[in-house]
């Protein structure tokens, strides 16, 4: 990158994981680039042991674990989480592998503001074990998207998605993997899309300004 982005312009965000972190290592490591448009400030987990937290103290984030089970219901577990982002000063917030469902509550004091993301091509294959349901379902396209979160699951508007081919020996093992290396491209690039200020939602329409699409995918190649 160029010009590095004045400290004071760079968004803050606050990344939830539940476990290894991934996501989380890729968007560390485009935000330790001081041209950058946002900054890690703070890593909150649900769970004590998620390796994620790890990667955080490696890269000098702050952590906090918000343990759900620690809480009456999930109204009390999402004011604590709330507590937590807006004590740290983050302006925006990742979900990366995080494990929980918000109330529509919280949804709404962020909005527009949070980003998830799903290793399916959405709309198709939400919830959970997508990579094995895509091989099931004789998909021969799977991929990744990152969409803003609103109250429904995995039904906000799509702001990236990346496509990959499934092949003909895929295990869900061989097309998680496939997948997650495009995670790790697409959940930087759309962050710093947000924090840049380039993202406008119409509905269940976003759209990037200045963003081409300059790909076509076939699976299988002819
Ligand atoms: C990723 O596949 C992500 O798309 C999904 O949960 C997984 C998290 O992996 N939401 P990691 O913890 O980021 O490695």
């Amino acid at each position: 990158m160029s010009a590095p982005v004045a400290p004071d312009a760079r968004k803050r965000v606050g990344v939830l994981i539940s476990g290894r972190g991934s996501n989380l290592q890729s968007l560390l490591d485009a935000a330790a680039d001081p041209a950058y448009p946002a900054e890690i400030a703070l890593v909150i987990s649900n769970k004590a042991d998620a390796y994620g937290l790890v990667r955080a103290r490696e890269a000098g984030v702050a952590t906090a674990v918000v343990d759900h089970k620690a809480y009456a219901g999930r109204d009390a577990f999402d004011a604590a989480i709330d507590a937590a982002l807006r004590d740290a000063g983050c302006e925006l917030i990742c979900l990366a592998g995080f494990m929980r469902i918000f109330t529509p509550g919280f949804v709404n004091r962020w909005p527009n503001r949070i980003l998830n993301i799903h290793p399916s091509l959405l709309p198709s294959f939400t919830g959970l074990h997508v990579q094995r349901r895509a091989i099931e379902a004789g998909a021969t396209i799977a991929g990744c998207t990152v969409h803003i979160v609103t109250p429904d699951l995995d039904a906000g508007p799509i702001l990236a998605q990346a496509a990959v081919p499934v092949l003909a020996d895929d295990t869900e093992a061989s097309l998680s993997a496939r997948i997650l290396a495009q995670e790790h491209r697409l959940y930087p690039a759309a962050l710093a899309w947000l924090a840049s200020g380039r993202v406008r939602v119409d509905g269940n329409r976003a759209t990037v300004d200045g963003a081409t699409a300059d790909g076509v995918l076939l699976s299988p190649q002819p």
